[in-house]
């Protein structure tokens, strides 16, 4: 095989692999503050706690007669526009229309000079 094909192979196992550990990433514990009604099983009857863990669910057994093994809360994630000009990861092109830049999903501000003024949002997670 060609060097170059080898190289582009790895770096698409590398994404592959990094996706699959994000996906199997343990809940936070704020994404298992789930009030007992609204718990959603996971696993199945009669899992054990670091059973369930393993698959990424969460484990409470405080209460009885609901699931102990739950679903987690989804994060919530904000998209916010950093305000310090000089961190900004351009996103566009220069000279790139403010809908353009709106369009591909970043964010647009006309100042200052000699810095992108299309540029990407950065996501902060939400307390819960
Ligand atoms: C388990 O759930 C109860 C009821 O929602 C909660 O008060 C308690 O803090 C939880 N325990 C842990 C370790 O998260």
């Amino acid at each position: 095989m060609d060097l170059k094909v080898v190289c582009a192979l790895s770096i698409t196992l590398v994404i592959a692999l990094s996706a699959l550990a994000e996906g199997i990433a343990p809940p936070t514990k704020c994404q298992c503050k789930v009030v007992p009604k609204q718990r959603t099983n996971c696993g199945y009857p009669g899992i054990s706690a670091a059973e369930c863990k393993k698959i990424g669910c969460c484990f409470n057994a405080s209460v009885p007669s609901v699931p102990w093994c739950y679903n987690p809360k989804q994060k919530k994630v904000r998209k916010v526009c950093p305000n310090d000009p000089y961190t900004r990861i351009n996103c566009g092109h220069p000279g790139i229309k403010p809908r353009d830049c709106i369009r591909k999903g970043c964010c647009f501000r006309a100042h200052p000079a000699g810095v992108p003024w299309c540029f990407y949002h950065r996501t902060v997670e939400e307390a819960c």
